[in-house]
């Protein structure tokens, strides 16, 4: 039987397969890697002085891990150098953002190969390989030079970027060189899958087959979309757990019946945090009465925070968040609520099902989970109004949010007008939409959809003359 191994950066199977901290991702490769016998290989967290290639290997909630540590060099250049100076910024649309330093590349390509020299003992014939993510594209093609054979998928969380914005990586090529040693690659949305198609065809002379592979370097590969979901059986269990109930509770009697606006997110600029606080605002100052009758509850988790773009970003959402409590503030009122700390998934779906509206307005977004863990977490007799930016991927599937242009201050405001006076019968209908898409596409849908297609069921030949 074959085996699934999937690689990431980083690692984090649940300890049991209670609901918990854990993200829904990590749930649901969990389950799979249980049922299929897998092993899950990525970066400890950990860092070491020099790297040794040492794995240590575990058992955490029934799931096998295999981690290797990084030495700091690695962890500067790969992790907060390439990874998350130059890609994550160039692929959320940020050019202004990106660094190009070439200890970075090198960084990056040193990590690839460390990752792929740990993890080739363990590989058996007939595993199926399955990469996360941005910080590992070049993988397969470390893999393929130890001569693995197995079929090796990739899936991308990000935004792929258009082609016009992803030259102005130096050494782009290369890099979309290196996709072409999986057998599949993944993306979020048909927009993603559009905009490399794009730059295969024009700038690596490539050829898109009638079945839908592309050709390019001498070899085909298959690209589709996979729209990832969230694992909503256990959200809306989680939602109707007693820790949630706490929160609920905790959150309705805070709020002192005021409506509640609520956004979640890590503090990233792609999230378009400092556009939501300056639309709300002028939502304020376009509908005075509301002063005192809603609340903005913002979580913003810190992430990233060697980063310097994280850390400027903390610095003017401090600013930002003071300067408007200060102007609109009253002795028994404040109008923006904002939060660093992390909270737990059953925290997050009590505080999701008392707020009457989600606020889910990144400038980019692969997919956003937020916003169908928003949905899944709702009373349905009594629903919260999702406010969603087109640019999340997401917004392909949940068509019946409000959505917006989140850099149109104005319609923002107004969005959140409409989402805080929407009558009931049109909230309930408009919850009902969206639920059964998030139910129907869940995380364990997108998976089943990718691992099939990775096992081959669609014919694929690695190289071509
Ligand atoms: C995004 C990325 C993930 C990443 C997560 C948290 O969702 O797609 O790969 O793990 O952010 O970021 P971090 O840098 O803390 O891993």
């Amino acid at each position: 039987m074959s085996r699934l191994i999937v690689v990431s950066n980083r690692v984090n199977p649940p300890a049991d397969t209670a609901v918990g901290t854990q993200g829904g991702l990590a749930m649901a490769l969990s389950a799979a890697l249980r049922e299929e016998n897998g092993i899950w290989f990525g970066w400890s967290g950990q860092i070491t002085d020099t790297f040794t290639g040492h794995l240590s290997i575990q058992k955490i909630g029934g799931v096998t891990v295999a981690l290797t540590d990084l030495e700091q060099q690695d962890v500067q250049e790969y992790y907060n150098g390439y990874a998350n100076r130059t890609l994550w910024p160039l692929f959320h649309y940020r050019t202004d953002l990106v660094a190009f330093e070439r200890t970075y590349d090198e960084g990056y390509l040193r990590v690839n190969q460390r990752f792929a020299d740990t993890l080739f003992p363990l590989i058996e014939k007939d595993d199926l390989i399955w990469v996360q993510d941005y910080h590992l594209l070049p993988l397969a093609q470390k893999l393929r030079e130890h001569e693995v054979k197995n079929r090796i998928g990739f899936f991308l969380h990000i935004p792929w970027p258009a082609m016009r914005v992803f030259q102005t990586l130096p050494k782009h090529k290369e890099l979309v060189e290196t996709l072409f040693d999986y057998d599949l690659i993944g993306f979020q949305t048909e927009d993603s899958l559009g905009a490399f198609q794009e730059y295969v065809l024009n700038c690596a002379d490539g050829e898109l087959l009638p079945d839908g592979q592309l050709k390019a370097f001498g070899k085909v590969v298959q690209a589709a979309a996979f729209p990832i979901g969230i694992d909503s059986e256990d959200f809306i269990t989680a939602a109707n757990s007693d820790k949630a109930l706490a929160y609920y509770n905790l959150m309705r009697n805070s709020q002192a019946g005021r409506k509640m606006i609520t956004g979640v997110d890590r503090l990233d600029y792609s999230k378009g945090l400092e556009e939501r606080f300056l639309a709300y605002e002028q939502f304020l100052n376009n509908h005075p009465r509301m002063e005192g009758e809603v609340f903005l509850m913002q979580i913003a988790t810190a992430t990233r925070e060697e980063v310097g773009t994280y850390q400027d970003l903390r610095a003017r959402l401090d600013s930002l968040s003071g300067r408007i409590n200060g102007e609109h503030a009253t002795i028994d009122w404040v109008p923006v609520r904002y939060v660093n700390r992390a909270y737990r998934r059953d925290e997050l779906a009590g505080i999701y099902r008392a707020s009457q509206v989600g606020l889910v307005t990144p400038l980019r977004d692969g997919m956003n989970l937020v916003a169908k863990e928003f949905v899944a977490a709702q009373d349905e007799r009594d629903p919260g109004v999702l406010i969603l930016s087109e640019f999340a991927g997401a917004a392909a599937q949940m068509t019946a949010a409000l959505i917006v242009n989140p850099f149109d201050r104005q319609a923002m405001a107004e969005a959140i007008s409409e989402a805080v006076h929407m009558p009931l019968k049109e909230r309930r209908q408009r919850h009902a939409d969206l639920l059964e898409d998030v139910k129907a596409r869940d995380v364990v849908w997108w998976r089943n959809d990718f691992v099939a297609r990775l096992k081959g069921e669609a014919v694929r030949l690695h190289e071509v003359e």
